[in-house]
């Protein structure tokens, strides 16, 4: 067990008070009021023997192992549930107290088995710990654990096991369910002796409302709830502490690992954002990382039609730098590009950044945020003057309403979705503003003061109604705006919003939210004494995406919802580090920490230190890459670790970009959609093979810690270095962390961070810099950081892509718990015994019309393209908008998205299609053609293997 995960056995008071001081043992401790006796003892290093008590969860008192005596006290009570007041005076060792103790044991033992070597927990048992500690080794009740073991084991989760024989009902499970994961999954049937835990109505865990998190296995103190990788292979020898892959609520692991395998990761009760807690990619997906199917070797091949041939790193790299230079002699300097990616490190993605400026010359970079939270950076800069989230998660502890808007925490920021239930329990109000009836509409014990059912398209609509309703209805901070906004804007602003046409009865036609729902939910968030607002890809991926980005801005200002904790403008970012790539400099006209590359200052900051020149006007965005490859201008790209040809919009005209280019150079872990149109393939290097950080969407860096060597000998970072190096233009690190001081001598955001800080601190939020040395938790605390708030117009301008008779239905994408973006990591995991296929969601009167019923292929027609997927009927989506998740490449999610985009930047209108669905009997013929090129080069690849 890592050290950081040490038991203190209750947790730490919610309200810390004045210190109280008692005598334990004989020893004076000091101890915030509110802690236990237990919490006490144990931070004075005197371990109180404890079953059903752990620090993860408040104290139950039901185990009685825990008895104390206290002077002037009668009976024994027990130290989990006792609190420490000041001049106690505790005894926690005595011969009465270890005969009571025993005597509880020996009950425990009575009813579990006594194999203890033969069993899967042994040495990380809390049961044998106890017993061993008390020398039980028998039980005077004999042995009724028999009876239990007739109970079959749970094994239908592919994770891990519940073995009713093991168990003692300490109630751990069912409390950390309901407390930590808050999905209340577990139940205790029957009682006394008969007593025994149960998955939902007496289910198997995969039947049952369980979501994977694994919370019930890290707080069980026996074998009863075991990781099958653990039961397999013998208990951990070593661990790594690291951050998670997948997304951006970036929680922190314990890998732990028996030689070079990887056998659980373990959630870190220190790690800032999940404080112990997990979901079920971060938790148990990892097996990917070890996949068959990773590319371990380089390969170059002259065309997409030949089949690929492994060479070494010095031939791969030599042949691609040829074939750059090559290109960028015949068609000129500007002819080729980069592609960061929002998976890698941020040292990673600075360093890919560095090179297309640097080696290759140009400002042709742009990263997976373009078709992601672009708008985010667009719209937060504009209205407060800095691109990211304000809050850390925590902060959501302190809201009193909270808005999500566009965003399905649950299945896209789970660990987050625990927090703000958690919060929602307490007695917080909860606004959702979504299309589809999320989870957190309804689900156990949380329920949805308001969902607004907003259509599709119409964010701006919903988002000036809200501020309308606050400004005629006088519900505004005038204070707040008074001080800390500019006062000209605001006016014109306020002049607007007010006018008719942004009321909810006016936009009601639009919105297809009732006005007076509309009134009620905007006269809650205003009349909150901390409203926080939550959004997602629901609220960037539009035509209008930064408007809605500034209108939410323009909401949390004119209510005073900034600068202070439990409320803010949130940003939930979908990988793992979007935030980072953005701060790195990935975006063509902007420089590491978002400055423009037109200003010759920065430029010269940054030549001086790369020793280049570089150039004063932005590059190309990706879709600008795509067209000026197909007209035949741009003709080289280097890709690292995205997947355009499945994430990005209008398939079709994707692949015709790819097919165009003389040279596709990508570097990923798998053969992933983008990589069967490449020319070189570079084997990446997945989060458990390397040094880096990332950054998390409360722009929190933490530390990526290589666990295992690389499995093709090198480090993303490492492969880009060689390659600017084989370009011609010098690179020379050694390790991650001298990235990083380059990033922090040239990043006023960024100059206080470095890996001797991260060690100390565990993360780091930024701005961290002079003014804030260990970092920003809260943005925006007595200023914005362009000064004054600026209210930006927020006029609603309905998207082009309207419904019509022959596309009479909105279609709208997200993401399922268990299936990661584009797929390649999750669906190689036994996460596709959860999610094995894209359907399409659709209301049961949509269904009706069309002659669909539950299962049937339908086919979905838009303006862009055809695809086929399975029904699913659900009153979770409303009549007129059918939804479908894009983690399975042969769904072709994006080839009936179109190529409408966001005015500011780009981002893709992924949220808005309007389509039509038919029943058919076959696949699209995009998916036919699909399947004949993927299995084409599936054979090609394999050419390169035998
Ligand atoms: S399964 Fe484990 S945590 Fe749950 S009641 Fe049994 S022993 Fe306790
Ligand atoms: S894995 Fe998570 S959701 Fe499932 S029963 Fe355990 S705590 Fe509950
Ligand atoms: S996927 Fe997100 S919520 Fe789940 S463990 Fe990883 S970082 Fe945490
Ligand atoms: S640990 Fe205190 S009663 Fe169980």
């Amino acid at each position: 067990m890592h050290e950081s995960q040490m038991d203190l056995g209750t947790p730490m008071p919610l309200k810390i008070g004045m210190p109280v001081s008692l005598v334990i043992d004989g020893k004076p401790v000091s101890v915030p009021s509110g802690s236990s006796v237990m919490r006490a003892a144990a931070l004075a290093g005197i371990s109180v023997p404890k079953l059903c008590a752990t620090d993860s969860l408040d104290a139950f008192g039901s185990c009685r192992v825990c008895l104390v005596e206290i002077e002037g006290r009668n009976g024994f009570p027990a130290s989990c549930t006792t609190e420490a007041e000041d001049g106690m005076v505790v005894n926690t060792q005595s011969e009465r107290l270890d005969g009571l103790r025993r005597n509880v044991v020996e009950l425990y033992v009575s009813d579990h088995p006594l194999d203890c070597v033969s069993c899967s927990a042994n040495g990380d048992c809390e049961l044998q710990d106890v017993a061993e500690s008390l020398g039980v080794e028998n039980s005077r009740y004999g042995l009724k654990g028999a009876r239990l073991r007739e109970t079959a084991k749970d094994e239908s989760n592919p994770y891990f096991t519940f073995d009713p024989s093991q168990c003692i009902v300490c109630y751990r499970c069912v409390r950390a369910c309901d407390d930590i994961q808050g999905t209340f999954a577990l139940t205790v049937d029957g009682r006394g002796y008969d007593s025994r835990i149960t998955a939902g109505q007496l289910d198997s865990f995969m039947e049952s409302e369980c979501v994977s998190c694994g919370a019930c296995v890290n707080n069980c103190p026996t074998e009863a709830l075991m990781e099958k990788s653990v039961i397999e292979h013998g208990q951990p020898e070593r661990s790594v502490t690291t951050t998670c892959a997948y997304c951006g609520v970036g929680c922190s692991f314990h890998a732990e690992l028996k030689g070079d395998t990887v056998l659980r990761m373990t959630p870190n009760k220190a790690g800032h954002a999940n404080e112990g807690h997990a979901c079920v990619k971060g938790r148990f997906a990892f097996g990917y990382a070890t996949h068959k199917d990773r590319i371990t070797r380089p390969m170059i091949r002259d065309s997409i039609e030949n089949p690929w041939r492994e060479v070494s790193w010095d031939e791969a790299l030599q042949y691609t730098a040829g074939r750059l230079r090559a290109i960028q002699e015949k068609y000129g300097p500007d002819s080729i590009g980069g592609i960061t990616s929002s998976r890698c490190t941020n040292e990673e993605t600075y360093l890919v950044q560095k090179m297309v400026r640097a080696a290759f010359g140009n400002n042709n970079v742009d990263t997976c945020a373009r078709v992601c939270h672009s708008p985010t950076g667009y719209g937060l800069k504009t209205t407060l003057g800095e691109s990211a989230g304000t809050q850390a998660f925590n902060s959501v502890a302190q809201a009193d309403v909270v808005l999500v808007m566009g965003a399905n925490p649950s299945d896209a920021h789970p660990v987050f979705a625990s927090r703000l239930k958690r919060r929602l329990r307490e007695g917080a109000s909860l606004i959702v503003a979504d299309p589809r009836r999320i989870e957190l509409v309804s689900s156990a014990h949380v329920k949805a003061d308001h969902h607004l059912a907003l259509r599709p398209g119409s964010n701006v609509a919903f988002i000036n109604a809200m501020a309308h309703v606050i400004v005629t209805e006088g519900l505004e901070d005038s204070a707040f705006i008074a001080a800390r906004c500019e006062p000209e804007p605001y006016r014109k602003w306020r002049k607007f919003i007010a006018g008719e046409q942004n009321s909810p009865e006016m936009t009601e036609r639009v919105t297809g939210i009732p006005a007076s729902d509309l009134r009620a939910a905007a006269r809650l968030f205003a009349g909150a004494p901390n409203a926080a607002i939550y959004y997602g890809l629901g609220v960037s991926e539009h035509s209008q995406g930064s408007t809605t980005v500034m209108g939410i801005a323009n909401l949390a200002m004119v209510t005073g919802n900034l600068g202070r904790e439990g409320v803010g403008v949130n940003p939930l970012r979908g990988q793992n580090n979007v935030q980072g790539s953005c701060d790195m400099g990935s975006f063509p006209h902007e420089l590491p920490g978002y400055r423009h590359i037109s200003d010759p200052a920065v430029r010269s900051l940054f030549e001086q230190e790369w020793n280049t020149n570089l150039q004063a006007v932005p590059g190309l965005r990706i879709p600008n890459m795509f067209d000026a490859s197909i007209s035949g201008n741009f003709k080289g790209l280097y890709v690292q670790g995205e997947d355009v040809a499945q994430s990005d919009p209008n398939t079709q005209h994707v692949e015709h970009a790819l097919k165009s280019l003389e040279c596709l150079v990508v570097q990923d872990i798998f053969l992933n959609e983008t990589a069967r149109f490449a020319h070189v393939l570079l084997p990446g290097s997945s989060f458990l093979e390397k040094n880096g950080t990332f950054t998390n969407a409360e722009r929190r860096i933490s530390m990526v810690r290589k666990a295992i060597e690389p499995l093709a000998g090198l480090e993303d970072w490492e492969v880009t270095m060689a390659l600017s190096n084989a370009m011609g233009y010098p690179m020379e690190y050694s390790h991650p962390s001298e990235i990083m001081d380059e990033i922090a001598r040239l990043t006023p955001t960024f100059t206080g961070v470095s890996y001797d800080k991260l060690e100390r601190l565990g993360s780091i939020q930024w701005p961290c810099n002079e003014g804030a040395p260990d970092g920003t938790p809260t943005m925006h605390v007595d200023e914005f950081v362009r000064g004054k708030g600026y209210f930006a117009i927020t006029g609603f301008v309905p998207t082009e892509e309207r419904t019509t008779r022959k596309f009479p239905l909105l279609l709208t994408t997200g993401r399922i718990l268990s299936q990661y973006n584009v797929g390649a990591q999750t669906r190689r995991t036994p996460n596709s015994e959860f999610y094995a296929e894209d359907v399409l969601e659709i209301h049961p009167y949509d269904a009706e019309e069309r002659g669909i019923s539950e299962g049937d292929w339908c086919g979905i027609v838009s303006r862009a393209g055809e695809t086929v997927l399975r029904a699913a009927l659900t009153d979770r989506v409303q009549p007129g908008v059918v939804y479908t998740t894009f983690h399975f490449p042969s769904s072709g999610a994006n080839v009936i998205t179109t190529d409408n985009s966001d005015w500011a930047t780009n981002c893709p209108e992924y949220k808005v299609t309007a389509v039509q669905v038919s029943r058919v009997r076959k696949p699209s013929e995009w998916q036919r053609e699909y399947e004949a090129f993927a299995n084409r080069q599936e054979e090609l690849l394999d050419k390169a293997r035998v």
